[in-house]
């Protein structure tokens, strides 16, 4: 017998939903768009009239008014926190956005009562997903780089005032909603890509985090970072540099890591054909056609809100979870500190 499709409510209908989300979740049978909620007027309205459910301008109304099973949260960093809490104290199961929280503490909190409630807490990380570093994961765990000595990864593109529904009046620039810049937005991706890849933890970081460019709409400099470059280490040794900006205003969005093996190296987003590339000391040269890299442009599956619903139906723990949110929150929050105090440190456990 099929399940049925799980009853998603929308806390916030900005760009990752309108892009990304609410699409995703409308189109797969096993999931149903039930009620979206935001404070915009006429926002939630239009949301409800391309992919269906209710619309509503206050989130706790549609969590005590609507029959859910499940939320997603897509709303300024700030919100993260206390409307997860809510949610899953409401018996929901939640898929909130990265960064999960923006704090250590918040974040725990999350843990904490997801397990308390026995549901389902997923954090929108979606670069794992991608093709490309599904595939890159695939050949450092067949062994075929050898021992990973160091790598290099970027993410850099225009910034959030050409992506985000309200432009560089968007919270993004506000430090009381955003309080982190570059950071929290790609950063997070970056630091959590790199657990994934290396399948290890960070142990210390350091580097330069700055203001260089952006400006609120009055002409402002923004309260947040927008350049980020970092340099890291890992358990093992490893080292490392994550490289993100907000200010790349060339045609196209960067996306890219290189990791250095003992028998070679490994480019991956870098040639548009072959989202991975392995050239090996021998001379051997591996290239796998593996798609496009999503961009902020060039919008593809992400597989984020498919993969919970399947969690949720199927009763399977969401590997993004709670646990890897607060590893990699933790990495850029510990960043964020030793850039401020201008040294490396060490990134508590
Ligand atoms: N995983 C990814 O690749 C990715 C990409 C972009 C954004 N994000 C994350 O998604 C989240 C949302 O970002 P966005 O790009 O959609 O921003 P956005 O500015 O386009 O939209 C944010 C929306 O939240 C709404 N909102 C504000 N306060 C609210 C509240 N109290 N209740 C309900 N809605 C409220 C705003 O009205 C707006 O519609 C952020 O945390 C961001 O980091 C993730």
């Amino acid at each position: 017998m099929p399940k049925p499709p799980v009853r998603y409510g929308f806390v916030g209908a900005g760009a990752i939903a309108q892009r990304r989300h609410l699409p995703e979740c409308a189109a797969n049978p096993a999931s149903v768009v039930a009620a979206i909620a935001d404070p915009v007027k006429g926002r939630a309205a239009e949301q409800a009239q391309r992919f269906g459910g209710a619309a509503w301008r206050n989130w706790q109304t549609m969590l005590d008014e609507a029959d859910l099973d499940a939320v997603v949260v897509a709303t300024p960093n700030a919100l993260h926190a206390p409307q997860t809490l809510a949610a899953l104290r409401r018996g929901l199961h939640v898929l909130v956005e990265k960064p999960m929280a923006t704090t250590r503490d918040q974040a725990k909190q999350m843990i904490a009562a997801a397990k308390k409630a026995q549901r389902y807490l997923m954090v929108g990380m979606n670069q794992r997903l991608m093709p490309a570093h599904v595939k890159a994961r695939e050949v450092l765990q067949r062994g075929t780089l050898g021992r990973v000595l160091a790598f290099e990864t970027s993410f850099k593109h225009g910034g959030p005032d050409g992506w985000s529904v309200d432009g560089a009046a968007s919270w993004f620039f506000k430090k009381k909603l955003a309080v982190l810049g570059v950071n929290g937005d790609l950063g997070i991706h970056k630091a959590d890509l790199m657990r994934y890849l290396l399948g290890e933890e960070f142990t210390h970081v350091g580097g330069q985090v700055t203001t260089r460019d952006k400006k609120r709409p009055d002409g402002r400099p923004i309260p947040v970072d927008d350049n980020a470059w970092l340099t890291l280490k890992t358990e093992s040794g490893v080292v490392g540099s994550i490289n993100i900006s907000w200010t790349h205003y060339g045609r196209h969005e960067a996306n890219g890591t290189t990791l250095f093996g003992e028998h070679g190296v490994m480019r991956i987003g870098e040639d548009p054909r072959f989202g991975v590339v392995i050239d090996l000391k021998n001379g051997d040269q591996e290239c796998h056609a593996v798609g496009a890299m999503a961009s902020n442009t060039h919008q593809v599956a992400s597989g984020v809100i498919d993969g919970f619903t399947d969690n949720i139906q199927r009763r399977r723990p969401p590997s993004i979870n709670g646990i890897e949110g607060y590893r990699a929150l933790n990495v850029i929050l510990t960043a964020v500190e030793a850039a401020k105090e201008g040294k490396t440190k060490r990134i508590p456990r």
